[in-house]
């Protein structure tokens, strides 16, 4: 009995136990549950507030520089070298990608039977090849990139490394080979009449604000691989 007695010196008194049934106490009780819940909550939105402030800037300048450059190097836009399985040799020296060999070709037989002898100047270039025919030409001609690139893609950025681009002449007007003046040979008549059959499209026309107009370098547009890689082209006409 006597040690009930001690035991219940510690037993807490009733009107204490009362207390805890106070309706604010409750109230008090919960919101001291849900805090961390609510500062939690208000913490990840202040967080999230704040990174927006913070990204804005950039987000926005990513997307000026998508629009006006495109990943542009002096006006060219980036291409990568196609493997060497791809290609596909059509004359000594002048290999394309396989999927345009038939229409190109195609192309070539259908100008003959209309009495136009078009000539194959130059197909796939390796960036290497690219690399050479940017710099080494740069240096004999003295140019400085910026003009050089007026008529020249600098390597890693020439439609010609995807096999895709060929460039074009008129067999019976070999001194029209790479110059504007290929424009006025019936070869490039014919090519401007009839090349969109089988999915040529000039690159480089007087329109372009970057490279030199180019009458005798079309590409091709036949598949669904050689339209994504001119997606961009095409997009910032
Ligand atoms: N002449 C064109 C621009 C090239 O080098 O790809
Ligand atoms: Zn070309």
């Amino acid at each position: 009995m006597k040690i009930n007695k001690d035991i219940n010196q510690f037993d807490i008194p009733l009107a204490k136990r009362t207390y805890l049934d106070n309706p604010n106490s409750i109230l008090l009780k919960k919101l001291l549950i849900i805090s961390p819940f609510f500062f939690l909550i208000f913490s990840i939105a202040a967080l999230r507030g704040i990174r927006n402030i913070e990204l804005e800037p950039f987000i926005n300048l990513k997307s000026y520089d998508e629009r006006n450059y495109d990943y542009r190097i002096l006006g060219h836009l980036p291409y990568d070298q196609i493997p060497k399985e791809k290609l596909v040799l059509i004359e000594p020296n002048v290999e394309v990608h396989i999927d345009m060999h038939d229409s190109l070709l195609k192309m070539r037989e259908e100008a003959r039977n209309d009495g136009i002898y078009l000539v194959f100047l130059s197909g796939y270039r390796s960036i290497n090849l690219q690399n050479d025919i940017f710099y080494s030409l740069k240096s004999i001609r003295n140019q400085e990139a910026a003009e050089r690139a007026k008529v020249s893609a600098p390597p890693g950025y020439s439609e010609h490394s995807t096999g895709f681009a060929i460039d074009i002449g008129d067999a019976t007007q070999r001194e029209t080979d790479f110059e504007t003046e290929f424009e006025n040979t019936q070869a490039f008549r014919w090519l401007s009449k009839n090349a969109a059959k089988f999915h040529f499209k000039l690159s480089f026309n007087k329109d372009n604000r970057y490279v030199d107009y180019e009458p005798w370098h079309w590409r091709y547009e036949g598949s669904i691989e050689a339209l994504k890689i001119f997606e961009n082209s095409n997009r910032s006409l």
